[in-house]
């Protein structure tokens, strides 16, 4: 990272941490690495992304329903689809400065440009003998071998660890959609091609730094997938690519900051026959935000091999009978919530100052609106509360007494709130209120009877 990079991702971390976006988990502990909790305006903007990406991809459509799985599954589920076994990676520890490495991404930082993933573990070490590679954390050449570890979280039920076998905290939520497949299918008569959608959490044991929210080791997801017939992957790939980048659209994510990288052969996961990665210029380099996997009919066959139940579907219009193939659309939710700040933060000079402002659609501002009442006074307050209370069913609102209305205006603008309702002594007078814009910081004297059309306007 350049020190104009390392700047917009500390001014990003010191904002969020400031105004109750993110902050450190476990705070008062002293934190636990890779780990970080949303505040007060975080699980606003968290609640309002999964909705309206809820919207867009479910409700929105007639062939994809939801569902919502249980996080601990039987293990079997993680044997039956290759995790256990194949959910990998190279780990490498500095000799010196005891730090620990993933070793895919020691070398991604140090040699740009080569595609690494997919190198085994011999190809690693060579390039560490050859002293290729220098430890990030204090510049020396002397690692360890390279070991793979898995990354699912193991856990037990039951009192005692030796009570019984492991289970796994879920390392993906696809997992969930394969096994309900037939319930879904059973119940909610839906016919190929269709989609089954879920958000919630994965847990990964992520070993290296994170960036802030971008890498920990829990996070959300949103992922679908849609079950095709074989013949159709290479059409539905190329359509939900399309409806990707719709969606970035939507979310409020600038196109020229995204990039398609398309995985090479060696780099695909176990289950993928094609992989494209949609990634964003982040600070910290070009980084994966979503993903869109071909994963063939993979999970389901290896589904009905483990359980002995019965995965086809059966082709009314054909009398053809088979396992259904998929396309898998999947979102890093937190990712989104990080590229989504990066994206709205701006810095403008207003009358020689330096304004801080995260210019972010309305669908995703925390508040909507912020209701201050000019100074602290019993009459003014009144009039405030009594529009607060008109409009609170329909808008997500603050409601703010504290400091200078300059210093008000500041903090709403440094959490994207897209208007400011400042109610006056003239409001008394003629029951209008000042409305600031965020983004061209013009007022205009609006009836407090207009407020709700005005709003709704404005925020389609
Ligand atoms: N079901 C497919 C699947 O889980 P993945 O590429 O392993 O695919 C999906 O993960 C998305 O989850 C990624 O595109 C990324 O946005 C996000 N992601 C993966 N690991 C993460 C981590 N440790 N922290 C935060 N987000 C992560």
């Amino acid at each position: 990272m350049n020190a104009k990079e390392n700047d917009l991702m500390n001014k990003i971390v010191s904002l969020c941490k400031r105004r109750g976006f993110v902050f450190p988990g476990s705070d008062i502990y002293g934190g636990l690495a890779n780990t970080w909790d949303l505040g007060p305006l975080g699980i606003e903007l968290k609640n309002n992304v999964t909705q309206a990406w809820w919207k867009f991809f479910v409700h929105s459509r007639k062939d994809v329903v939801g569902i919502d799985a249980a996080i601990i599954m039987n293990p079997k589920v993680w044997q039956a689809s290759g995790h256990v076994e194949n959910f990998n990676d190279a780990q490498i520890d500095c000799k010196e400065c005891k730090k620990r490495h993933r070793a895919d991404h020691l070398i991604e930082d140090a040699l740009e440009n080569i595609k690494v993933e997919g190198l085994s573990t011999e190809d690693l070490g060579k390039l560490i003998e050859e002293n290729k590679i220098k430890c990030p954390n204090c510049g020396n050449h002397n690692f360890t071998d390279v070991r793979t570890f898995n990354l699912l979280f193991q856990t037990h039920i039951g009192p005692t660890a030796n009570d019984s076998d492991p289970v796994y905290l879920r390392g993906e939520i696809a997992q969930g959609i394969f096994t309900n497949f037939k319930n879904v299918l059973d119940t909610s008569r839906k016919k190929i091609p269709f989609g089954i959608a879920s958000t919630g959490k994965a847990f990964r044991n992520e070993i290296t730094p994170g960036n802030f929210i971008f890498r920990t080791l829990e996070f959300d997801l949103m992922e679908f997938e849609y079950f095709i017939k074989e013949d159709m992957w290479k059409e539905k790939f190329d359509y939900w690519l399309e409806e990707m980048h719709k969606w970035l659209e939507e979310v409020g994510i600038a196109k020229e900051n995204t990039r398609v990288r398309e995985h090479t052969d060696d780099e695909l996961s176990h289950y993928s026959k094609r992989t494209v990665d949609i990634e964003y210029n982040t600070p910290f380099g070009w980084k994966e935000l979503y993903g869109l996997a071909y994963r063939t009919n993979f999970d389901l066959t290896r589904h009905q091999e483990a359980s002995g139940k019965d995965m086809t579907y059966f082709e009314q219009e054909t009398g053809e009978k088979y396992i259904p193939h998929v396309i898998e659309p999947t979102f890093g939710l937190s990712r989104t919530l990080l590229m989504v700040l990066f994206d709205a933060y701006t810095e403008e000079e207003v009358k020689g100052e330096t304004r801080v402002v995260l210019k972010l659609k309305p669908q995703m501002a925390p508040f909507k609106a912020a209701i201050l009442p000019l100074m602290k006074k019993p009459e003014l307050v009144e009039v405030a509360d009594s529009i607060f209370d008109d409009l609170k069913s329909k808008y997500a609102l603050d409601f703010d007494l504290t400091g200078s209305i300059g210093k008000r205006y500041r903090r709403q603008d440094e959490i994207g709130t897209p208007f400011a309702i400042t109610v006056d002594y003239d409001t008394l007078e003629d029951k209008s209120v000042t409305v600031r814009d965020r983004d061209t910081l013009e007022q205009e004297r609006i009836k407090i009877s207009d407020l709700d059309d005005f709003l709704e306007k404005k925020l389609q």
